[in-house]
């Protein structure tokens, strides 16, 4: 068991995004009917208690529902994360950000800078004004975690628990409680300001923010396949242009045959193709006689920032 505080020294850099956890709400017993990113990140902090105590910097990177999420966010968050964590004065990072892509976000942050300090993102599925407001706490236990010694890696603080930034995932659409692991399990549970670690954080080689400065990142969509699915969309997209697409498939990433036709035809024209699966847990066995390759563990949104990823290695190999 390891206790709050056991902190390394130095400040913890919060960068926000926006989010629910700085959304308004006009009644505090709605829900609902509330406007995502309002509340600037200074004014947050400051309502929580004791944090105006610790070296704390704030940063306002983005003010945005994440389900507007784009490149040009994504760009601008690594780069000041980046330009933080190699900060000898800072202990950690904290991003605040909304539920809605935060596992893709996530994924993104530990592949490109794999860092070596905690980079804890948070969120809230209540707004800030709300009777249930969990922003607050998890606010709280995101900067505890950003200052654990000898701790690295990415992970999210929601709720209680810590989860991995490489299995992390939106598992409920309303409940306090929305994140998961799938079989992976969670990486530790804060209870009562005490943190008890499971398992080891992620750790792996960084891919380097310079991946990320081209002109245009290569586009990858992803289609679903379900009863009835046609070829239709992958023939659009193949007319409009696509570099690469991810599809969720059902059970072990298998496709619906017309489906599964015309991602043969765009892999023929050059477009990299993933199979992964719809399914919420478990992600995709390899086998040996697939047509196309799978994605493993990942979800498709997972999937389609890893292609994303390799794809942009490839240029950068090329260039
Ligand atoms: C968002 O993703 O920005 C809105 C929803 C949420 O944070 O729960």
């Amino acid at each position: 068991m390891q206790s709050f505080p056991s902190s390394a020294p130095g400040r913890v850099v919060i960068l926000a995004t926006g989010g629910t956890i700085a959304g308004t709400a006009a009644q505090p017993l709605d829900v609902l009917g509330y406007v995502a990113a309002q509340v600037g990140i200074e004014e947050l902090v400051a309502a929580l208690p004791g944090l105006d105590e610790q070296p704390l910097e704030t940063e306002q990177v983005a003010q945005l529902d994440s389900k507007d999420m784009d490149i040009e966010v994504w760009r601008a968050l690594v780069l000041r994360a980046r330009h933080h964590l190699a900060r000898p004065d800072v202990a950690g990072i904290v991003v605040t950000h909304g539920t809605d892509t935060l596992e893709e976000t996530a994924y993104l942050l530990q592949r490109v800078l794999a860092p070596s300090k905690p980079l804890v993102l948070t969120a809230a599925m209540r707004p800030s004004t709300s009777l249930q407001a969990d922003g607050p706490q998890n606010l709280i236990d995101a900067v505890n975690v950003a200052r654990v010694a000898g701790a690295s890696g990415v992970v999210v603080v929601m709720a209680g628990w810590l989860h991995g930034a490489l299995d992390v995932r939106k598992t409920h659409t309303h409940r306090l409680d929305a994140f998961g692991c799938g079989d992976a399990g969670p990486l530790g549970r804060i209870d009562a300001g005490r943190l008890r670690r499971v398992r080891d954080w992620p750790h792996g080689v960084a891919l380097g923010a310079d991946v990320l400065d081209v002109d245009r990142w290569p586009r990858v969509e992803i289609v679903l396949s379900h009863a009835g699915a046609s070829g239709a969309i992958v023939d659009a997209l193949l007319a409009q242009g696509v570099d690469g697409i991810v599809a969720a498939g059902t059970g072990n990433g298998t496709l619906h045959h017309a489906l599964e036709a015309a991602l043969l035809r765009a892999k023929a024209e050059g477009v990299a193709v993933w199979r992964s699966s719809r399914v919420a847990d478990g992600g995709v066995l390899s086998a040996a006689d697939a047509v196309l390759p799978d994605s493993g563990p990942l979800t498709p949104v997972q999937a389609r920032v890893e292609l994303i990823l390799q794809l942009l290695q490839c240029r950068s190999v090329r260039a």
